[in-house]
């Protein structure tokens, strides 16, 4: 990895003006939904905190937010749909107006999980935003309300998303060349 991590992207999906401008567009959408409602996003960590907090900047409603954690049991390759929340939700659903924010809805074996678990919680509503959509890869069926954009199957880091836990503080959303993962 180098020092200036700008050496390690291939090329660049999104530039950092066209993620502004969708976030935008979905939090000027949301708060024409949300009027009068109870809003409480729920951000899934860690890929989303960058999503989330430019979203909830875009929102003009009043919100709350929260935040869980899972992961995936197995390895990736061999993936059961059964998760593991490491950091659960603290405030109480039940009544609330729930939407889910994620970066990449991408088999959706994950999400699918969490949507159900959630859903037992009783909320008032519950929806589902994720800023990438990688449909060529999906597993299991998700509702997807509010969608930034549709990727292709490829490996994206940036704006939140990372390798390696890396790359999540650039600012738009890139392709890292392939030697950075043969390393
Ligand atoms: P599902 O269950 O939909 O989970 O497969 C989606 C999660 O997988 C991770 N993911 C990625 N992370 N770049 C990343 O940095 C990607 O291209 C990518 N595709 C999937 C991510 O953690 C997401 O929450
Ligand atoms: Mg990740």
């Amino acid at each position: 990895m180098h020092q200036n991590m700008m050496e390690d992207i291939d090329h660049i999906l999104l530039s950092k003006e066209e993620l502004q401008a969708k976030v935008a567009e979905i939090g000027a959408q949301i708060s024409k939904d949300y009027q009068g409602k109870n809003l409480l996003l729920l951000s899934v960590l860690r890929g989303s905190f960058i999503f989330m907090a430019d979203l909830a900047r875009a929102i003009t409603v009043p919100l709350s937010v929260d935040f869980m954690s899972a992961s995936s049991y197995g390895s990736s390759t061999k993936t059961s749909g059964a998760v593991k929340i490491t950091k659960d939700i603290d405030i109480d659903i039940e009544g609330k107006d729930v939407i889910v924010v994620e970066d990449i809805l991408d088999s959706g074996l994950t999400l699918s999980f969490l949507m159900g678990l959630l859903k037992a919680k009783k909320p008032a509503s519950l929806h589902l935003c994720a800023l990438l959509d990688k449909p060529e890869r999906r597993k299991a069926e998700v509702n997807l309300t509010y969608k930034g954009f549709t990727v292709p199957d490829e490996f994206v880091v940036g704006y939140g998303l990372d390798y390696d836990e890396k790359y999540r503080n650039l600012p738009f959303i890139g392709v890292l060349k392939p030697e950075v993962y043969s390393k």
